[in-house]
């Protein structure tokens, strides 16, 4: 593994070895402090849009491993705009030990990391963000000390970046992913035969079920994301007409599993996809889910600049 750029890309061994070593590195964390493995090390954070849970997670894991991260704003590169992708790679590269980018187009990335001499990690891009989906499983797993047959559902647009790394990640770890979607909004096919190839070999499922509240039945994991994902912001009005059916309230969590929590990628636009009674009510694990970037974020750099070993 040179880069992260897609779940689907890892061995299944590769990525239960991340999921492996962020517990690892968690624990070590909060029994006293990480061991500054990555003492000289550095990591350049390109962003085109906001961010505050990657930005945070990624800086403050490079920190806590002796590293040291360095936040080039909207402004500051320009990707493909003041310099071409494959010139900021080449420069880049030569000054820092790793790249991390967060961009609209995933092309870029697989730009950035076509020309990099150091590994490039993806923040999000508009078809995936695969740090989110990793920790996100780790989570799932901390939770329930298991991923095999876990049933997450995934109640909103079917169709955006995180629905597809969570269907990739459960894929690679044996859950059953269902997508719960308007139509139109359900995730392209290619990516469904691409999750159930990955599928085949794990005993993982992924299916398609436009009804809510059928989708939900019977789910351990009920998550949600944005109607709206940053880039598609003159969809909006459209959107907000269609997907409110799909909000995640209390009377669909009653739906689900007694035990079931419920996940959000955060920001959450409150009222809208997600209520507050949910969010801030028993069954929710997203303060938890957004701690965990933290610790994913640890495994990443440690492996990929430290050459810390997966098992
Ligand atoms: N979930 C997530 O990636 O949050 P940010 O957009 O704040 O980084
Ligand atoms: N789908 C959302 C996720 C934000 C972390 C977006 O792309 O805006």
């Amino acid at each position: 593994m040179k880069h992260f750029l897609c779940i689907a890309d890892l061995t299944v061994d590769e990525f239960e070895g991340l999921l492996n070593l962020a517990e690892r590195l968690k624990k070590e964390y909060l029994s006293g402090g990480n061991k500054p493995i990555l003492a000289g090390k550095t990591l350049g954070m390109i962003f085109q849009k906001p961010s505050l849970r990657t930005r945070v997670s990624f800086d403050m894991a490079m920190l806590h491993l002796g590293g040291q991260a360095l936040y080039l704003s909207p402004n500051e590169i320009q990707l493909g705009k003041r310099e071409a992708v494959s010139d900021v790679a080449r420069v880049l590269s030569r000054y820092v030990h790793g790249i991390m980018a967060r961009v609209f187009a995933y092309d870029d990335v697989l730009e950035l990391a076509r020309w990099s001499s150091v590994p490039v990690i993806n923040g999000l891009s508009d078809y995936n963000h695969p740090c989110q989906a990793l920790s996100d499983v780790f989570t799932v797993r901390e939770r329930f000390g298991t991923l095999r047959g876990i049933r997450l559902v995934f109640v909103g647009d079917g169709s955006n970046n995180v629905a597809t790394s969570l269907m990739f990640a459960g894929a690679q770890t044996g859950m059953d992913i269902v997508i719960s979607a308007p139509a139109g909004y359900m995730p392209k096919p290619e990516t469904v035969a691409k999750a159930r190839q990955l599928a085949a070999g794990t005993g993982a499922s992924i299916s398609l079920i436009e009804n809510p509240k059928e989708a939900v039945r019977g789910a351990q994991v009920i998550y949600t994301d944005v109607w709206t994902s940053m880039g598609q912001e003159a969809e909006a009005e459209e959107r907000q007409k269609i997907f409110p059916p799909y909000q995640v309230n209390s009377a669909l969590v009653a739906l689900a599993d007694p035990k079931a929590i419920v996940m959000h990628c955060l920001p959450a636009h409150r009222g809208q996809e997600i209520t507050d009674e949910v969010m801030d009510g028993p069954h929710s694990a997203v303060f938890d889910q957004a701690e965990n970037r933290l610790h994913a974020q640890k495994a990443l750099v440690a492996h990929l600049l430290g050459g810390v070993p997966l098992s």
